[in-house]
């Protein structure tokens, strides 16, 4: 069962965002999947709380260094994917965090600012690798994208990234008032009132598209989670 971080030492990067949106979307798919808070603002505990049960989703909140291994051991039998949500900073909880992961996200905004924290953690995942020979990958996913921010920022940021050999997901993740909406009204995105929130059905493209391609990097194939799947396609065929 992958684990997978989101990290920019940026503060406001979209980590939650979109840490939440492929949780949304794993468990839409039939997925089991673990939330870790890791961010002390708790804004996924507090969306767990807004939404009552939601199916496919547990969230574990108040998480400490210690009780991360732990968490992850007690939790694995029953989880498809862990997705652990770390505060916009660099510190043991994020190292550590980091050094227990498969795949490490670290979304970027089209800014120098978040261009910085990015490379911050790219820092960290190369001290890893020198230090303790853990190599963890890693993929930068673009969000809060407009189409008017097709700009040379994002350009540079993209090109910066390819010269130090980093993966940039091709799906980036759109600025769209559905992806606030979800932590004031609870549930997912598929709950979400269509007369309520515009361009809904575009909101739901983009984040079945990242959560697919996040799928492609890190497909779960084992046969717990396959049968588990067959029951609840079963139960909602019903
Ligand atoms: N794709 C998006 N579309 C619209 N709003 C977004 C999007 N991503 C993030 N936001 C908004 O930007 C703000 C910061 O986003 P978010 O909380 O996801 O960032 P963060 O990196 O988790 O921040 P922190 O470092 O404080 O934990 C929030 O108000 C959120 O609603
Ligand atoms: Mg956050």
């Amino acid at each position: 069962m992958p684990v997978i971080s989101f990290a920019n030492a940026k503060g406001g990067a979209g980590k939650t965002t979109a840490a939440l949106l492929l949780a949304t979307e794993l468990a839409h798919q039939g997925f089991r999947v673990t939330v870790i808070d890791g961010d002390p603002q708790q804004w996924i505990s507090q969306w767990y709380e807004t939404s009552g049960r939601v199916r496919n989703i547990e969230v574990i909140s108040e998480v400490t260094i210690p009780s991360l291994q732990c968490h992850l051991r007690e939790m694995a039998a029953t989880t498809d994917y862990f997705i652990i949500d770390l505060a916009g900073a660099r510190d043991a909880l994020v190292t550590t965090a980091i050094s227990l992961s498969d795949h490490v996200m670290i979304p970027v905004q089209g800014s120098a600012m978040d261009a910085k924290g990015a490379a911050q953690i790219l820092d960290l995942l190369s001290f890893l690798k020198e230090k303790a020979n853990l190599s963890i990958p890693h993929s930068v996913v673009l969000t809060r994208v407009t189409s008017m921010v097709t700009t040379r920022a994002l350009l540079t940021i993209k090109g910066l990234l390819a010269a130090r050999g980093v993966n940039v997901l091709n799906t980036p993740i759109g600025e769209r008032v559905a992806f606030r909406e979800l932590f004031e009204t609870g549930g997912s995105l598929r709950t979400l009132d269509a007369s309520r929130v515009s361009n809904l059905d575009r909101a739901r493209e983009n984040a079945d598209a990242f959560a697919r391609e996040v799928l492609r990097l890190m497909p779960v194939r084992t046969a717990r989670s396959a049968a588990s799947r067959l029951m609840n396609l079963k139960r909602d065929a019903a």
